[in-house]
């Protein structure tokens, strides 16, 4: 698509907003001239001008005026204040994105006339290093067009799945919080490894690489992750043992509970809105 005469805004540049902004960089005919950016923090403001060379606004009434895509990537509890300010300024020839978590298309759509676009999108943190995960789901009015904007914005770095929103909460808690799991298993197999005798650099190396090359083989491979597990598990050895353990001590129900405890906690924060 050619985005040379689009003018994009992102209002909130902090971790996340930031890596929008990165991806939104790396699509073809998108310039830096024309994305505008704002932000509370007027030295975020400045820094990032001096970085990416876009333009920096610290005022969100301005920035949605000027702008035809408005990429909401505040704090889910700053989006009403936001959605506040900016609502006279939005018409239904602009398309809201928001990444925010738990806030409901239906929320956002209350601030503003019917006809405008709205898109919910649940980005990953891999999508830092180009291994994102985006969910997205659009209202009635997006166009085919601004649907196609969104997945390029996120393919850029990652991948992409179109949803029905009524799933988001369980999307939350398995891809947006899932980083978060894969973090804590590294931690703990670090842990077992410093106990073994390794260095804290050497059980870094040990479980991240294990980590990372298991990711790739998942994702290299046409085997699923059971067949993949089930390769590596040679009877009567040493990962079949493992495994027994974790058979036994139900580790499956352990996962169950932590992630259906993560949706319910995004279900009543989209609630407490
Ligand atoms: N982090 C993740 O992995 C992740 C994943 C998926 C979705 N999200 C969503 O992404 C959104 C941003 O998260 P984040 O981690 O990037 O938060 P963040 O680092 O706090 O970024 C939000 C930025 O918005 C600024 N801000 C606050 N009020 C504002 C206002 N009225 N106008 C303009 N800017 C304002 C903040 O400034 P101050 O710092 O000065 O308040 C901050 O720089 C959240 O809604 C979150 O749910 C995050």
């Amino acid at each position: 698509m050619n985005y040379d005469k689009i003018k994009f805004g992102i209002i909130g540049c902090g971790n996340m907003g930031q890596i929008v902004l990165e991806s939104l960089l790396l699509i073809k005919n998108v310039l830096p001239e024309n994305i505008f950016v704002s932000d509370i923090d007027k030295k975020k403001l400045q820094l990032l001008n001096k970085k990416y060379f876009v333009q920096t606004l610290n005022c969100n009434k301005e920035l949605t005026n000027i702008t035809n895509i408005i990429i909401l990537a505040v704090k889910p509890q700053q989006i009403k204040l936001v959605l506040e300010e900016i609502r006279h300024f939005i018409n239904q020839e602009k398309l809201i994105v928001s990444i925010a978590a738990g806030v409901k298309m239906c929320f956002i759509e209350s601030f503003l006339n019917k006809k405008v676009s709205v898109i919910r999108c649940m980005p990953n943190l891999p999508l830092k290093v180009g291994f994102g995960l985006t969910a997205v789901c659009c209202n009635k009015n997006v166009s085919k067009k601004q649907n196609l904007f969104v997945k390029e914005l996120f393919s850029v770095r990652g991948k992409v799945i179109f949803i029905n929103e009524n799933k988001m909460d369980s999307i939350t808690a398995i891809s947006g919080s899932g980083p978060a799991y894969i973090f804590y298993i590294s931690e703990i197999m670090q842990q077992i490894a410093t106990k073994f005798g390794f260095n804290k650099k050497e059980a870094e190396l040990l479980v991240n690489q294990t980590i990372l090359g298991s990711a790739q083989m998942l994702n290299l491979s046409c085997f699923s992750a059971k067949e993949l597990k089930e390769a590596v598990t040679s009877k009567g050895g040493t990962t079949q043992q493992a495994l027994s353990v974790f058979y036994k001590n139900q580790l499956l129900k352990i996962f169950l509970k932590a992630i259906k405890s993560a949706k319910n906690r995004a279900k009543e924060l989209s609630k407490i809105l």
